[in-house]
């Protein structure tokens, strides 16, 4: 199963992937973590800690470009995922390997085109070569999906808050992942309060045609907990929202692992 998480800026997509990852992972699942925020801090809902080895940054350079007898030009991996995994990759202790994809290469362009084909065959070789889960932590702009960086993923998880742009934002992400022919694009509330704050989603996500596969509470231990830099689980393990986040796992397992 290979996971794209996106939504509007600081809904909640690091905290989720990060602890998804880690549920996931736990329950004996391998999971490939990929930070695809050039501003990078899925480590630390992962739970690495900031001032350990970090994954060294992905580059262009795993990419090796051929011609097709349609004469345009394709790119695929030089080396092998698990290869790649030894090299750039960092482990947790919860059985979650962490690439990520740093700054852009070239710094007068900020040209980040290497970076998104990069990533992209990451996940396009991902199921080819092993049983395990692919989730990609994206950065909050649209630019990822315009580059079709997630067009190999499954599942489109939108992360949506209970305000208007937020969700105007998810619809935007819907569209994208519509035309990118992502096969299951759904809904997860994050930082729900009540029942109106949960009623205000799901009204405007029946409008759009966006289930919504998990309801997620505001929960002040994750905010808290947050806090220190490096997400400790153990801090946290009696909070609604990481129950609810194991439930997720449980009904992603269920209904679209393929
Ligand atoms: N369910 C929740 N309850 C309370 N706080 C939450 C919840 N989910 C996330 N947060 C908090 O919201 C803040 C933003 O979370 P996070 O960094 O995961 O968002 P993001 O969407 O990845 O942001 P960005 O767009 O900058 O990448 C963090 O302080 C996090 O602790
Ligand atoms: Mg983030």
């Amino acid at each position: 199963m290979k996971i794209a998480v996106c939504g509007k800026g600081g809904v909640g997509k690091t905290t989720i992937s990060g602890l998804l990852c880690r549920t996931l992972g736990s329950k004996g699942i391998p999971v490939l973590a990929i930070d695809g925020d050039p501003n990078p801090n899925l480590a630390l809902t992962l739970g690495l800690d900031p001032r350990a080895a970090m994954p060294k940054a992905l580059t262009s350079k795993l990419l090796e470009v051929y011609e097709k007898e349609d004469g345009k030009k394709y790119a695929k991996l030089n080396s092998p995922l698990s290869e790649v995994m030894d090299t750039y990759g960092i482990k947790t202790d919860d059985n979650v390997t962490l690439l990520a994809v740093g700054q852009p290469e070239h710094a007068a362009t900020g040209c980040m085109c290497g970076i998104h084909t990069t990533v992209r065959e990451i996940i396009h070789t991902a199921l080819e070569e092993s049983e395990q889960v692919t989730l990609l932590d994206l950065e909050a702009s649209l630019e990822q999906m315009k580059r079709g960086t997630s067009k190999y993923v499954d599942v489109l998880l939108c992360v949506v808050e209970p305000y208007y742009r937020s969700m105007e934002a998810v619809a935007r992400f819907q569209r994208l992942g519509t035309e990118l022919e992502i096969k299951n694009i759904v809904a997860v509330a994050n930082k729900v309060k009540n029942a109106e704050d949960e009623e205000a989603i799901r009204q405007f996500c029946t409008q759009t045609n966006l289930p919504v596969i998990a309801v997620i509470p505001f929960d002040a231990t994750i905010a808290e907990a947050d806090k220190s830099g490096s997400l400790d689980i153990n801090a946290i393990d009696h909070s609604p929202a990481l129950k609810a986040i194991n439930n997720l796992a449980d009904s992603l397992m269920k209904n679209y692992c393929i």
